[in-house]
């Protein structure tokens, strides 16, 4: 009997992230494609409540600030062996660099671009993560276009997808593969505070605004043995908007 190719049966996939927005999608959507999800976040009531609407079985949820170190490793201690890993967990960064301030500057970076980058380095080497591993981080259009006062999220996204292409040499003797996702605006609690604003957001875009199942479907396919050969790279969600 045929079996389509694009699923995740038999994988384990740690989705961070996973009590809002795009890591909410990801775990779903992922367990709907097949795949045992370790899903974390730092609100508990919305990380079951996420836990609570995936399909199959074997799940778990873990609490976690991936800023703090003991949280962090607490985690990767609870994961075990991982077959992918879906790096959603982020915050915005909004400030014009006339009003930049260091302390701002530093929780922007922590928590975008530290805290994945450790959670990988810890993933590795405890390996937690097996041979033949996806890793996706989730970058965003901002790394590669300037927005004013979009600045320390725009670097801290850049500064992913930059080591997110050392990594994936690093990784690729053991088969394991890195690759960044990078979105426009898509509709989740990140951006959608005010709806008019980001109406006006959303007609800039010709293919309409981004779902967080977009997203989703996509970090399916990185995580999947389809993409086998992709490493290294971003791809770009950026529903058809100019790049200026
Ligand atoms: N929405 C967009 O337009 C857009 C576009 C491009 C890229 N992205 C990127 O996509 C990712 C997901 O964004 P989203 O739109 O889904 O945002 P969201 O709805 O605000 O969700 C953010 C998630 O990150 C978690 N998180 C934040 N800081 C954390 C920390 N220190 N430790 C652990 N978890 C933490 C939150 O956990 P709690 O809620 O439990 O605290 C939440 O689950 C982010 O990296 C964002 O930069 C978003």
């Amino acid at each position: 009997m045929f079996q389509h190719p694009f699923h995740l049966r038999g994988k384990t996939v740690l989705v961070t992230g996973a009590s809002s927005g795009i890591g909410r999608s990801v775990a779903i959507e992922c367990a709907r494609a097949g795949a045992r999800i370790i899903l974390t976040g730092r609100d508990q009531a919305r990380l079951d409540g996420t836990l609570a609407e995936l399909d199959g079985v074997g799940h778990v949820g873990v609490v976690a600030d991936l800023t703090v170190a003991e949280q962090s490793a607490r985690l990767v201690a609870a994961a075990g062996g991982l077959d992918g890993v879906v790096h959603a967990a982020g915050i915005d960064g909004l400030s014009p660099v006339r009003m930049l301030r260091q302390s701002f500057m530093q929780t922007v970076l922590d928590a975008n671009f530290m805290a994945p980058m450790l959670l990988t380095q810890q993933l590795l080497a405890t390996k937690a993560l097996r041979n033949g591993a996806s890793i996706v981080f989730l970058s965003s259009i901002a790394a590669h276009t300037g927005t004013a006062g979009v600045g320390p999220y725009s670097a801290s996204k850049a500064a992913l997808e930059g080591m997110m292409r050392c990594l994936a040499l690093e990784i690729a003797p053991r088969a394991m593969r890195a690759n960044a996702l990078a979105p426009g605006m898509v509709d989740t609690p990140l951006v959608n505070g005010d709806r008019d604003w980001l109406d006006q957001k959303a007609a800039m875009y010709p293919l309409g605004l981004g779902r967080p199942e977009d997203v989703a479907y996509a970090a399916i396919y990185l995580l999947a043995d389809v993409s086998r050969k992709v490493t290294g790279t971003q791809l770009h969600l950026d529903g058809g908007i100019p790049w200026t």
